[in-house]
């Protein structure tokens, strides 16, 4: 790893920021993704496609807040909406017509959805979402997938993805054996491993919880019948099926993943977009599966910032936004020209790499085989990735800091971003070529 005392880049006052950050924060920073090598830049303020850093930067970003955003940096539709929410109180600790109306919103584009509870992340989400499947079921164990990554708490810290996996601690330290003993652990994409799991267990696996498309170690698609494939298994065995959509909730569309690929989950868990970029999850299922969480029911959840009415007024704003259509159109191909471009350049430049794309996400591995899991993915050449990362930084394009994250577009990608970017990327690969 490059030392952070290196100034490769000039950006001294990032590098002053990030000394002191040192003393504050572990590692630096507030979330390890945000640990770029060989050191962050600053944020000054972002607006559209574009970060300013305190160092007089301006950078095209496709990390875009690892997905939260979807309509570019504080897009005057959604700002206008905050204000407006601002003018009126920012918490009130009781019930508001603005939440009525986001809830309505999402069940009306998520066909799993009946009742929904809002809280703060998309790890309470997971966490809440595990725990309701646990007590509905009455049973224990849960089936995750290797490289998926459902936040950070204890239950699914299991050979996650995301920066668990860039820090090389995918298994964290310090949660008690007993707590994991029930989280069973599978490679995704395989359907045998998975079905021969549930011959053994099947009677006793509450949830299998599941990114629909894996954004956390870098980008992997779900193979055709794997999706449809769970939702048979924990129908034959009685277990539900969570469908972890914090990222491709609005991402993949409006109706997520489960729109998209026509497989409808028992539990649905939400984040990122939802919240317009302010701190949101929320998870979401039947009404017979939802009736058990407090106070109807005995599943605990509560939160002083549940349903926070600005998360809530900037999320309605966003997928107001959506649902005209244009932001997925712009934001989708921007990534699919972007992806066009790496091909074009891995080939051009004889670099042995994958390239994927949906939607608007899209990711690179330097490595010569199908990524279809973890275990391909891990092979990568990371240290590959982050010169193309600094090679890209170096010429203004700020793409995701790790292997193990994916890449976002939206509908601030225009055309004449898109250009700039063109011609960065391509010369970054050319850079690291050979
Ligand atoms: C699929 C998925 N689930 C859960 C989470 C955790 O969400 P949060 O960071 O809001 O806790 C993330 C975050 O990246 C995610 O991508």
């Amino acid at each position: 790893m490059i030392p952070s005392k290196v100034i490769i880049l000039e950006w001294r006052k990032s590098l002053e920021l990030y000394d002191e950050a040192q003393k504050l924060f572990p590692g630096g920073v507030n979330s390890p993704a945000r640990k770029l090598i060989p050191y962050p830049f600053y944020v000054k303020e972002a607006t559209g496609p574009y970060i300013a850093t305190v160092d007089g930067v301006k950078l095209i970003d496709y990390c875009m807040a690892f997905g939260a955003l979807i309509l570019g940096h504080r897009p005057y539709t959604v700002l206008n909406a905050i204000v407006r929410q601002l003018e009126k109180g920012w918490i009130y600790g009781m019930p508001y017509e603005l939440e009525i109306e986001m809830a309505r919103k999402i069940i009306s584009h998520y066909p799993s959805i009946e009742m929904i509870r809002f809280v703060n992340s998309g790890t309470e989400a997971t966490m809440n979402a595990i725990r309701l499947a646990r007590a509905f079921t009455r049973r224990n164990k849960i089936i995750k997938f290797e490289g998926c990554y459902h936040g950070s708490h204890d239950y699914v810290l299991v050979k996650a993805g995301s920066g668990a996996l860039t820090w090389s601690i995918p298994t964290s330290k310090g949660i008690p054996e007993d707590v994991i003993k029930n989280t069973i652990v599978l490679p995704y994409n395989d359907l045998e491993s998975l079905e021969k799991t549930m011959r053994k267990h099947g009677d006793d696996v509450a949830a299998i919880i599941v990114e629909p498309v894996v954004v956390n170690a870098g980008l992997i698609l779900p193979k055709d019948d794997f999706l449809e494939g769970i939702r048979e298994l924990t129908k034959t065995y009685g277990s539900l099926l969570i469908f972890d959509e914090v990222a491709t909730g609005y991402r993949l569309g409006l109706s997520g993943a489960q729109g998209y690929y026509n497989v409808i989950p028992d539990i649905t868990t939400l984040g990122k977009i939802i919240g317009g970029g302010f701190p949101i999850g929320a998870f979401g299922a039947k009404r017979e599966i939802m009736e058990l969480v407090s106070p109807s029911g005995p599943v605990y959840n509560a939160g002083t910032f549940n349903a926070h009415p600005i998360s809530m007024a900037a999320g309605l704003a966003t997928i107001e936004e959506l649902e005209k259509g244009y932001p997925y159109k712009i934001a989708n191909n921007a990534a699919k020209v972007l992806t066009e471009v790496i091909e074009d350049s891995i080939r051009k430049y004889k670099i042995n790499a994958r390239v994927y794309r949906i939607g608007s996400m899209f990711q690179i591995f330097f490595v010569d085989k199908d990524v279809i899991n973890y275990d391909v993915a891990k092979r990568s050449d990371t240290k590959k990735y982050y010169q193309f990362h600094l090679e890209a930084l170096k010429r203004g394009i700020f793409l995701t800091p790790s292997q193990f994250e994916t890449n976002f577009t939206s509908s601030a990608h225009t055309d004449e971003v898109l250009s700039k970017s063109i011609e960065a990327l391509e010369e970054a690969l050319r850079a690291i070529a050979g």
